[in-house]
């Protein structure tokens, strides 16, 4: 009898928080509107969804967490090659493209850095917004080409196996999240 009302109550808020969660990332129209002018819309809706009461329907508030978005994921992008680099019984010409790239990446989160300070810019009275937002488009764009160069240094026969795949499908992945930014960057720039 117990243990029955432990494992309803148990069930009751399971369903609860799996209530919540769906509630909370509901993404919301603004959200898939605007994800639909980008290259990869299913993966913009679902990475900006988390932030969607943040968000709210403020364009401004939708290009910074998209570009904090994937200044996170470069971040931890970055992160990853630099464990690689330090793997031991790498040949030399793998290192060679594990260091070429952490030196892409960095440059890439550095951007990213820029382009979000940049950013703050436009929101300020008096500034003028069509020269800060199109160097936001410059930073983003060339933090995408970064991460564009580091993936295909892992497409060629140069390096095999396992780090491979995961450093490329990493960059993959990065590479997208920062070309759905800088869709949303554009589009905003244009609708100004
Ligand atoms: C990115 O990381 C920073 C620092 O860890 C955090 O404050 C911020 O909320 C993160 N941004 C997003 C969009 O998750």
């Amino acid at each position: 009898m117990a243990k029955g009302t432990t494992f309803t109550t148990l069930l009751f808020f399971l369903l609860i928080i799996t209530f919540l969660s769906i509630a909370i990332s509901t993404p919301t129209n603004f959200i898939k509107s605007s994800c639909s002018t980008t290259q990869y819309p299913t993966l913009c809706v679902e990475s900006l969804s988390t932030y969607a009461s943040t968000i709210q329907q403020d364009p401004h508030q939708l290009v910074q967490t998209a570009i904090s978005i994937s200044l996170n994921k470069t971040q931890s992008t970055k992160d990853f090659v630099t464990r690689c680099k330090n793997i031991k019984g790498l040949k030399a010409r793998e290192y060679a493209a594990l260091h070429d790239c952490s030196e892409e990446i960095s440059d890439s989160v550095d951007r990213l850095i820029r382009s979000l300070k940049e950013l703050k810019i436009c929101k300020i009275k008096g500034e003028d917004f069509n020269w800060h937002i199109s160097n936001v488009e410059t930073w983003v764009s060339s933090a995408l080409t970064d991460e564009t160069t580091c993936g295909d240094g892992f497409g060629g026969k140069a390096l095999n196996g396992r780090i491979k795949a995961s450093i490329r499908s990493r960059m993959i992945n990065v590479a997208q999240v920062t070309s759905n930014a800088l869709a949303l960057v554009n589009h905003y720039a244009s609708n100004h």
